[in-house]
């Protein structure tokens, strides 16, 4: 049996997992030097078959600043994938020479499979196609538990792109284990979220809208995505929909005075640069807050230090 602790989608966490690891990434923040050493000797491949900059320099950063060392590419042009080599001969070649594996690849399921071919080290996702990025789930959870959100029957507004945005498909995954919110999908027609997303919901509620400045006033937190520009087969298709929600100061000033914007960012148009010293807007915060949550899980995925 594989009893690896792969990390592929939210669900291969429970509550308690989630919580464990966010008591230890609050420990981190608090006093990282003294988490400076507990992957000395271990070495980390950083596989990026898709451009990145925040999740995988927060990996890479966090592993080094737990002691660790790191390897790996971003371009897979640089790579034998280049010359024809199947993802599952690298991926058997890679795990010889390292104890962790994080993976990003355009294909959905890819990280799946990596599993079924991995029989020496766990792998983590960090996105999947358009599938599931649960790594950057793992920093918003942690960003709601920070700012005391977690498990208090929000009302979460997931605007922009909910068809291929694979960091909202993987928040409701999560949140459902929490107990699961209310869920305001704001979208338009053409970028709705998957029927089989919509089956997650379980303990929660899921409402669509697709005017954002109706809602707005409802929500205790935001969650802005930037439609995915990548994803789409037509050029002309996703210029007709990437400004089709704009967050401006109009539309803040009938939010309430304690709501939350997150967004994985990157952002491209869909917040207004003008409110960026608006302390509602977290989403920096946010992702400084995943380097420590990433520390938290390569830790508990290597069994490392735990007390
Ligand atoms: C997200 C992703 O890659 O899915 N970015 C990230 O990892 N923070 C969101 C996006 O690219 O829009």
């Amino acid at each position: 049996m594989n009893c690896l602790s792969h990390f592929i989608r939210p669900s291969d966490w429970q509550q308690s997992t989630y919580e464990e690891s966010f008591r230890l990434a609050d420990l981190i923040l608090q006093d990282p030097g003294k988490y400076s050493h507990s992957c000395d000797g271990k070495v980390l491949a950083s596989l990026f078959f898709e451009p990145s900059t925040r999740t995988r320099l927060s990996f890479e950063a966090a592993f080094q600043r737990l002691g660790g060392r790191v390897i790996g590419f971003s371009d897979q042009g640089n790579t034998s994938t280049a010359k024809g080599e199947s993802l599952e001969d690298t991926l058997r070649i890679v795990e010889g020479y390292v104890d962790l594996i994080v993976m990003r690849h355009f294909l959905e399921g890819a990280a799946y499979l990596a599993t079924q071919t991995l029989t020496k080290v766990p792998v983590i996702n960090a996105g999947d196609g358009s599938h599931q990025h649960p790594t950057q789930t793992l920093t918003d959870l942690y960003t709601l538990h920070h700012y005391q959100k977690l498990g208090k029957n929000l009302t979460i507004g997931l605007c922009g792109d909910l068809l291929f945005g694979r960091t909202v498909h993987s928040l409701i995954e999560a949140l459902e284990i929490f107990g699961g919110c209310h869920y305001v999908c704001i979208a338009p027609k053409d970028l709705a979220l998957p029927a089989y997303v919509q089956e997650k919901v379980k303990k929660g509620k899921i409402t669509f809208v697709e005017d954002l400045q109706e809602v707005i006033g409802d929500l205790d937190v935001l969650y802005m995505t930037r439609v995915q520009k990548e994803r789409f087969v037509s050029e002309q298709e996703y210029e007709r929909l990437k400004g089709y929600y704009i967050l401006d100061q109009e539309k803040m000033d009938r939010a309430k005075k304690d709501m939350l914007v997150m967004h994985p960012l990157p952002r491209v148009v869909e917040v207004d640069r003008k409110l960026d010293k608006d302390p509602r807007l977290i989403f920096f915060n946010q992702a400084h807050l995943g380097m420590y949550a990433r520390m938290a899980l390569m830790m508990k995925t290597l069994g490392v230090n735990l007390d």
